[in-house]
């Protein structure tokens, strides 16, 4: 083109300094951390296409679609539809895919988020192509090394060139296994962007449960809700059995909505646990979706759980959390919000849950940065850094 307009002149040059950040979603908690993210950057969109990768890892329509349309998460440029296998065959098949998106796309970056298979399969690829990588919820750690995430936090975070960090305990850990404080940053708490953001939206938890029968036993503020999916809970019969015992228990207290996760109902079928769940007073539900699950989570009296994302949530709601785990990854969530860390002893859990009936429960704190402006710290980064 012999003549150019100035603007024609000054859309060639964006498009020539336009820079692409490829940016990795794989299973359900990838979803709310990316979200926030992915609105951000492209309000710079002039500098920066973000290239959506997701793995595949969650593939059911109840793990994956009603999230991206809730979170308002544009369609994926290309979903590697790697499906579940062992944590190799996963990882491995991830890397496999992944790879060639890198070398067709060219990224200045990779950002990762969280702590799932995907996180650490992404990250490897990258780091081996020397393209740096971005970590979103650096520097978390439960000590506990037979988690599979804790191994994924810790590897991911070796080979991070930027680890953002939602609470100062993040940086203490990164720095005692040697990494630069020059490389951390601490921007608070992507998940609690979403949960913010999206807060008036959620679904009450009435219209949630309007199919089910027992709904009429279920009360604005008297129930509780569960979630449980870790493989040290479900995967072995036994302490599968006492759990589901425990709840049973608490559910003649308390009525009790159970969305059960795919592993956990697969356990529960192949164990013959399945009267254990088939109760009056336990609603199970298939997974649900974003808005339906802060709706669930916004009304009720506590939620007992072993996920790490819903120990944060409840924290910023103000909701009562009985963690059945032996530790957390995410310590601010005791020392200033909501939650307690019980285990899996049935004793402790019932003792737990009695307290928060009788005193309703810690009333906590939100802790420093998770204010909903997290995402909008890392992308003012990535722009000083990469852009
Ligand atoms: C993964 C993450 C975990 C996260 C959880 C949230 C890892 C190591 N674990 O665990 O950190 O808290 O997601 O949900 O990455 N399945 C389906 N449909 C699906 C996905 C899974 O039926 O869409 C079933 C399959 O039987 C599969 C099993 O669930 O084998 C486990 O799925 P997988 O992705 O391996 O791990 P999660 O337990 O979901």
């Amino acid at each position: 083109m012999l003549f150019m307009t100035k603007i024609q002149v000054k859309d060639r040059e964006n498009t020539m300094k336009k820079k692409t950040i490829v940016c990795v979603v794989g299973a359900r908690p990838n979803f709310m951390k990316m979200a926030p993210i992915i609105k951000e950057l492209r309000i710079l969109k002039d500098y920066v296409n973000p290239y959506l990768v997701h793995t595949g890892q969650h593939y059911d329509q109840a793990m994956k679609a009603s999230f991206f349309q809730q979170l308002g998460i544009p369609e994926p440029d290309i979903d590697l539809g790697v499906g579940s296998g062992s944590h190799s065959e996963q990882t491995a098949n991830i890397m496999l895919r992944f790879e060639p998106v890198l070398d067709k796309v060219k990224p200045c970056a990779v950002l990762v988020v969280g702590d799932v298979n995907s996180t650490i399969a992404c990250s490897l690829v990258a780091v081996k192509k020397q393209i740096p990588i971005l970590h979103v919820e650096a520097g978390l750690r439960s000590r506990d090394r037979e988690m599979p995430e804790e191994i994924n936090r810790i590897l991911t975070d070796q080979i991070s060139d930027r680890l953002f960090t939602t609470e100062r305990s993040a940086e203490k850990n990164l720095i005692d296994e040697g990494i630069e404080s020059a490389r951390i940053h601490f921007v608070g708490n992507v998940m609690i962007d979403s949960l913010l953001a999206n807060l008036e939206q959620a679904i009450p938890f009435a219209e949630t449960l309007k199919s089910y029968q027992k709904i009429n036993s279920i009360q604005q503020g008297h129930y509780a809700l569960l979630t449980m999916h870790r493989p040290s809970n479900v995967d072995d019969p036994h302490i599968l059995k006492e759990l589901l015992q425990s709840i049973l228990e608490i559910s003649q207290k308390l009525p009790v909505i159970f969305p059960i996760h795919p592993r956990t109902r697969n356990r529960i079928e192949q164990d013959g646990l399945s009267d254990l769940v088939n109760s009056d007073n336990i609603i199970s539900l298939p997974p649900v979706g974003y808005l339906q699950m802060l709706g669930l989570m916004k009304s009720a009296k506590m939620v007992l759980t072993d996920s790490g994302g819903l120990q944060e949530e409840t924290t910023s709601l103000g909701i009562p959390c009985v963690t059945l785990r032996e530790n957390t990854e995410r310590p601010i969530t005791v020392e200033q919000g909501t939650n307690t860390i019980v285990g899996t002893d049935p004793e402790k859990i019932k003792a737990c849950v009695d307290d928060i009936l009788a005193t309703g429960g810690k009333l906590g704190r939100i802790p420093e940065y998770w204010d909903g402006k997290a995402a909008l710290r890392i992308v003012a980064d990535i722009k000083r850094l990469y852009l």
